[in-house]
């Protein structure tokens, strides 16, 4: 074994940093057996030195993580500050400055991952980002390495952990969303501010991220199709019971049938309880891959949490050392299929729309005719009286797989008609 270590800059030691910082003490022989050499924390770069960090010496902490990074003695980098800035430069000045990257940032990735892997590419340095797609589950490896040789079709996915606690409460107590996210929130796994969360800001990163590598395509934050879950309501949960089926937050990425182009999208569904992804409780997530010659994987697991998060970044550590010492780079950006990304319009679904509509003759009649104007093929229906509303019946509607434009015009058409009073919900079923 060589005996002159690898020497790593954290750059963060919050929540993910300070366990990365454990680990690697607490373990630092078994990862010097595994790599070939000991890895020495060399620096760790923070926002508030006066924090006391156990374990950390403190000679080691530094605001300047500029500096740090261009010591020019760094083997690898560790990024876990997240956001864009000063992350982005950071990373960038590590490969001018002669090191590998270990990132978490998923946000950073979904928005210039081309460019930071042009940059590593350009220095012979490696960029691995395994962390930054639901936490300690193995995703991107798989899809970038063990499925190399097959043809990934759909990805399928709980990406978020904080929207999957909410939507699990919701389901199994009868909640409203306020009530079941201020639970999350005094659990702590809901953020102060929880939009990132909510607003599926943080699901839709994560969906560029995994389609981007399962279609060795170039996908970005910005073509990802994203609806939060701040809508839903217990009485969608109501209808997805009636329906056999509970609401999640999932992240789509497809491959069109003709295999000519792809869409990704974040949005809340209803998805039937004997698939796999409904059994999925509180925060954990969970991944579905369909390929050609595997079939159906899943893949499953805590996807957010310091530790979690750690033992993914540990492992990209590992690897990248490993690459190192061997003077080899592990595989970079593959876009080569260059798929165009379709919107969401293109998009083929079924649908769940709930309608409160006059309760007369005709109405059931009328609604179907639009249904059927814009080439939307009905399934069921099902019509209720109301007891509490003057001649009002609401109306569900569940139809065949449609486009997401036809379902589009569909509701907007509806929405013209006199007799109906609301769209009350319209929810895309999916899973089946
Ligand atoms: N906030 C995320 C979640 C974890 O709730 O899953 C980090 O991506």
């Amino acid at each position: 074994m060589r005996t002159r270590p690898l020497k790593v800059a954290l750059l963060g030691c919050g929540v993910v940093g300070s366990e990365v910082a454990r680990i690697m003490t607490t373990h630092a022989d078994d990862l010097a057996a595994r790599i070939g050499a000991p890895v020495e924390l060399a620096g760790v770069a923070v926002r508030r030195p006066s924090r006391v960090r156990e374990g950390i010496d403190p000679a080691l902490v530094t605001t300047d993580a500029t500096a740090l990074v261009k010591r020019g003695d760094i083997d690898v980098v560790v990024e876990v500050i997240g956001g864009i800035e000063p992350a982005r430069t950071l990373i960038t000045t590590a490969f001018e400055y002669g090191a590998s990257v270990v990132s978490a940032n998923k946000a950073l990735l979904a928005q210039d991952g081309a460019a930071l892997h042009a940059a590593a590419e350009e220095h012979g340095e490696d960029l691995y980002y395994e962390a930054s797609v639901a936490g300690a589950i193995p995703l991107i490896r798989p899809l970038r390495e063990s499925l190399a040789g097959d043809k990934v079709n759909r990805v399928l996915g709980i990406v978020n952990g904080t929207t999957n606690f909410i939507l699990d409460k919701m389901d199994s107590t009868g909640a409203g969303y306020q009530e079941a996210l201020d639970e999350a929130t005094a659990l702590g796994y809901a953020e102060a501010d929880p939009t990132a969360d909510v607003e599926a800001f943080d699901a839709a990163a994560k969906a560029a991220i995994l389609a981007g590598i399962a279609f060795h395509t170039r996908v970005r934050l910005d073509d990802v199709y994203r609806e939060g879950m701040t809508e839903v309501t217990a009485s969608d949960f109501a209808s997805a019971r009636e329906m056999g089926c509970t609401i999640k937050l999932l992240a789509i990425c497809e491959r069109a049938a003709d295999g000519g182009s792809v869409t990704a999208r974040v949005h809340p569904a209803m998805i039937p309880l004997s698939h796999p992804l409904a059994s999925v409780r509180g925060a954990y997530n969970a991944v579905f891959v369909e390929s050609d010659a595997a079939g159906q994987l899943m893949f499953y697991g805590p996807g957010a949490g310091g530790a979690p998060t750690a033992s993914a970044v540990l492992g990209d550590l590992v690897a990248v050392c490993r690459n190192r010492l061997s003077g080899a780079t592990g595989p970079g950006e593959s876009a080569y299929a260059a798929l165009p990304v379709s919107p969401m319009g293109d998009v083929v679904t079924r649908y769940h729309i709930s309608l409160d509509v006059a309760d007369k003759p005709g109405v059931l009649a009328q609604v179907a005719t639009v249904f059927a104007e814009h080439g939307v093929s009905i399934d069921t229906v099902r019509q209720q009286g109301r007891q509490d509303s003057d001649g009002e019946a609401s109306l569900v509607v569940v139809t065949h797989r449609a486009s997401d434009a036809s379902l589009t015009g569909t509701v907007e058409a509806l929405r013209k008609l006199d007799t109906v009073r609301g769209v009350a919900s319209i929810m895309r079923v999916e899973g089946e």
